[in-house]
């Protein structure tokens, strides 16, 4: 599949790692000028390496996606420098430590909620407007958290149904202006995120229990370009007809 996005503008959050370093690589290998946004310099770095090194075009923007003034930042650098944005991934997003609910402190909830929502809000936000014009496709990435209920991460739970429901929200309300939002909802990824998983002693049998079944029917978690995958063809000319799907990609995870 080759999809045609010459000409056209893409920026993704998280672009540092996992999964969005792989959506980014996948627009600039089918044409597009892409954005990559991380608090994460090094990563980001190393992603931008990755697409040049291939005979992509890409720039990277430390961007902090819960900070509006950077965010701000973020969008004017994609205008100054590609004049327009046609799609968006909004992917960047935090797991924290798996602790019960009594013991999580406050200020972790605080954080997971404004990297993992309010980060897609204000990327969305500051997005918009440039779309209004030519219009264009956003994706945000939640998760199966954010379908059913993820014990030890209440506040990532909360966090990703959060997410399907901006989705929808805003998709419903700029559907007939052009811009076409969706959401993928992975289950297990292999990134940073999850080999980097902390755990309160209260999980770990939990989490040994996890190991011994693979939760995903297919037998296996997903390598980060299988999200990716979703994320580009969302945005791409083959899903014209998708508007405010919360699509899951996730193995079978979440089927009933
Ligand atoms: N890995 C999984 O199993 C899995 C499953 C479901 C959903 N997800 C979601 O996929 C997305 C990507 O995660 P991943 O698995 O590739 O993890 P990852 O840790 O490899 O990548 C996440 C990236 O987001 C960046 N980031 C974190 N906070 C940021 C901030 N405030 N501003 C800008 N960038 C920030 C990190 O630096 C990192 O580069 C996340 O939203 C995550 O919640 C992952």
């Amino acid at each position: 599949m080759v999809y045609d996005f010459e000409g056209h503008v893409a920026l993704v959050t998280g672009a540092g790692s996992g999964i969005g370093r792989a959506t980014g690589q996948k627009f600039a290998a089918h044409g597009a000028k892409v954005v990559l946004a991380d608090v994460n310099d090094e990563g980001g770095e190393e992603t931008l390496a990755l697409i040049k090194d291939a005979g992509g075009e890409a720039i990277f923007v430390h961007t902090d996606v819960a900070d509006e003034d950077s965010v701000k930042h973020l969008m004017q650098t994609t205008i100054d420098t590609y004049g327009q944005l046609n799609y968006a991934a909004n992917n960047a997003g935090i797991l924290p430590k798996f602790e019960p609910m009594h013991q999580k402190p406050v200020d972790v909830f605080d954080r997971v909620i404004a990297v993992n929502v309010r980060g897609v809000f204000l990327c969305m936000k500051y997005e918009i407007p440039l779309m209004l014009e030519n219009g264009g496709a956003i994706v945000n990435t939640s998760s199966a958290a954010g379908l059913r209920a993820q014990p030890g991460v209440a506040d990532y739970a909360a966090s990703k149904h959060a997410v399907n429901g901006l989705t929808r929200t805003a998709a419903v309300e700029y559907a007939a202006l052009g811009i076409r939002i969706n959401a993928v909802n992975p289950g297990g990824v292999v990134t940073n995120m999850v080999m980097n998983i902390q755990m309160d002693e209260s999980y770990a049998a939990m989490m040994q229990a996890a190991q011994q079944q693979d939760p995903h029917p297919i037998g296996r978690s997903a390598q980060p370009e299988e999200i990716a995958n979703a994320i580009v063809w969302l945005c791409s000319d083959e899903a014209t007809f998708m508007v405010g799907h919360t699509l899951s990609v996730d193995g079978g995870m979440t089927v009933d």
